[in-house]
C-alpha cells in the first residue's frame, strides 16, 4: 500500500466532527478507494478539551492553524473553521505557500479571495478544493468543473441555501411566522453563526459566485450580485403564489447574457410543475442548463455535517489519488475578468402584493400607472380582510386591503417605475411587496 494522505484539519465544528467519523469508520475502503489510507493527522480547534464524540488520543494538537498549515506532518491542510478573513484566511495562504493541497468548505473566503487564492494555489503547484462549498452534499463543483467539461454552460440556478428553504417549506406547510421557523432551523444546525447570511441571501449569492466562476471561467466577483433575502415573504404571499400555481423559493441564478454575466439572489416565484418547486425543507437543488447536456437538475442535503463531511471527502480522495484540477475548472491565470449584463433587469413576469386604501378610485388609479409603464396585467385578486371580532359590521371605507397583481412579462424597470408611482398617489399604506416569476421549466 502506498504512503498515506495525512491531513490536517482546522476546525472541529459539526463538520470536523463528522469528517474525523467519516476517516474512522471507513478507513479501509477509503484507503482501497484512494489507492492510500487516508489519515487525520493533525488537529487544531478553538477548544482542546471539548467532547465531540470522536477520539483525537492519536492525533497531533495545534494551537494555532497557521502552525498546523505549515506543518510537515500534514500533506493537506483541511479548512473547516469558516470566515471570509482572519484565522482561515490566513492559514489557508500559509498552507498554500508552505505547499500544502488545501479542501476548504468555506465559501464566504473563496467568494472574496477565490481568484487570489486559486492563482496562489498555482504558483505553489498545489490544488485548492471546495465541493464543500456550494450545496453542502451535492457534488455540482465536480459536475460543472469536470463532468460538464465538454459543455457551454448558459445558465446555473437554484436552491442554495437549506435554512432558507427549510423556512419557506414550514411557513408554506404550516402557516408558520418566519421568526419560529428561523429559530427552529437554529436549532437543528443548519443555519449560520450570523443567520442574518442565510436569510438575506448572502450565503447564496457566496455559492452562487462559486458556481459562476466554474460555470463560465469568470474571476469571481460576487461584490456583482443583485441580492435580495426572504424576510418580506409573508404567509399572505405563500397562500396567493398557492392559489396562482406557484411556490416561493430563494434562488439563485447566472446566466450567459450578450454582454456579460448576469447574477442575481431574490425570492422566486415558480411554477408547482418545475422541479425546483418540489424541493422542499433543508434541501437544496441545483439546475444547469448546457449546450450538449441540455438541462440537469441536483438535489440532496445543502447542509449538515455528515453530508457536507461526505463533499470534504470528496475533494481529500482526489488528492490521495494524484487527481489535480484548476480550482476553478481551468488554469487560475485564465480566468477571464468578471463583465457584467449591461442589463441586469429581470424580463419575466411580476407578482406585486399592494395594501390599497379602500376608496372609490384607488384600482383606477393603480392600473392606469401599470398601463402608463405598458405593464399587461394577467390577474388581479382583490382580499377583504376577515373583520375582527369586535370591529364594526362593515369594515373602515379607508382600511387597507390586500391585492394581489400578476404581471404578464415585462422589465423591472418598468415594474420599479410604477411602483413608485403608485406609492406617490397615495392610495397605499406600506412598502408594495414585489416578487419575480420564473417560468422555469
Ligand atoms: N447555512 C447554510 C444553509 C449551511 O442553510 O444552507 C451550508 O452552507
Amino acid at each position: 500500500m502506498n504512503q498515506a494522505l495525512r491531513l490536517g484539519v482546522a476546525g472541529l465544528g459539526t463538520v470536523g466532527a463528522s469528517l474525523l467519523q467519516l476517516t474512522q469508520r471507513h478507513a479501509d475502503e477509503l484507503a482501497l478507494r484512494c489507492g492510500r489510507p487516508v489519515v487525520v493527522t493533525a488537529v487544531t480547534a478553538r477548544d482542546r478539551f471539548r467532547d465531540r464524540g470522536v477520539d483525537l488520543s492519536a492525533v497531533a494538537w495545534y494551537d494555532d492553524p497557521i502552525s498546523l498549515a505549515q506543518s510537515p506532518d500534514i500533506d493537506v491542510f483541511v479548512e473547516l473553521m469558516g470566515g471570509a478573513d482572519g484565522s482561515a484566511a490566513d492559514s489557508v495562504r500559509a498552507a498554500l505557500d508552505a505547499g500544502k493541497h488545501v479542501v476548504t468548505a468555506n465559501k464566504a473566503l473563496l467568494a472574496k479571495h477565490g481568484t487570489e487564492l486559486a492563482r496562489r494555489a498555482e504558483q505553489n503547484s498545489v490544488s485548492l478544493n471546495f465541493e464543500a462549498a456550494a450545496a453542502g452534499g451535492i457534488p455540482i463543483i465536480k459536475t460543472l468543473r469536470e463532468s460538464l467539461a465538454g459543455n457551454r454552460v448558459g445558465r446555473v440556478y437554484g436552491i442554495l441555501n437549506g435554512t432558507c428553504n427549510y423556512i419557506l417549506t414550514r411557513m408554506e406547510r404550516e402557516g408558520i411566522a418566519f421568526d419560529v421557523c428561523l429559530a427552529e432551523a437554529q436549532r437543528l444546525g443548519y443555519a449560520e453563526a450570523d443567520p442574518t447570511f442565510d436569510v438575506d441571501g448572502f450565503d447564496t449569492a457566496h455559492k452562487l459566485a462559486l458556481l459562476t466562476a466554474i460555470a463560465f471561467g469568470t474571476e469571481i466577483n460576487a461584490d456583482a450580485i443583485y441580492v435580495e433575502g426572504i424576510r418580506s415573504i409573508s404567509t399572505a404571499d405563500i397562500e396567493a403564489a398557492d392559489e396562482l400555481g406557484y411556490r416561493i423559493k430563494l434562488l439563485g441564478v447566472a446566466t450567459r447574457t450578450e454582454s456579460g454575466i448576469e447574477q442575481r439572489v431574490h425570492p422566486t416565484m415558480v411554477p408547482k410543475s418545475s422541479p425546483i418547486a418540489r424541493v422542499d425543507g433543508v434541501t437544496n437543488a441545483v439546475a444547469v442548463e448546457a449546450d450538449f447536456v441540455g438541462r440537469l437538475v441536483l438535489s440532496g442535503p445543502g447542509a449538515g455535517g455528515d453530508a457536507t463531511a461526505s463533499a470534504v471527502m470528496s475533494d481529500i480522495a482526489d488528492l490521495a489519488r494524484g487527481d489535480v484540477v484548476g480550482t476553478f475548472g481551468r488554469p487560475a491565470h485564465t480566468l477571464k475578468p468578471y463583465q457584467q449584463a449591461v442589463m441586469r433587469s429581470h424580463a419575466g413576469g411580476y407578482y406585486i402584493r399592494l395594501a390599497v386604501y379602500d376608496r372609490p378610485g384607488a384600482f383606477a388609479s393603480i392600473a392606469k400607472r401599470m398601463a402608463e409603464n405598458n405593464i399587461s396585467l394577467e390577474s388581479i385578486v382583490q382580499r377583504r380582510r376577515a373583520p375582527k371580532a369586535d370591529a364594526p359590521e362593515h369594515p373602515q371605507p379607508q382600511a387597507p386591503q390586500p391585492v394581489m397583481l400578476i404581471t404578464y412579462e415585462t422589465t423591472e424597470s418598468q415594474v420599479k417605475e410604477a411602483l413608485d408611482r403608485i406609492t406617490a398617489d397615495g392610495h397605499i399604506a406600506e412598502k408594495p411587496q414585489m416578487i419575480r416569476i420564473e417560468q422555469l421549466a
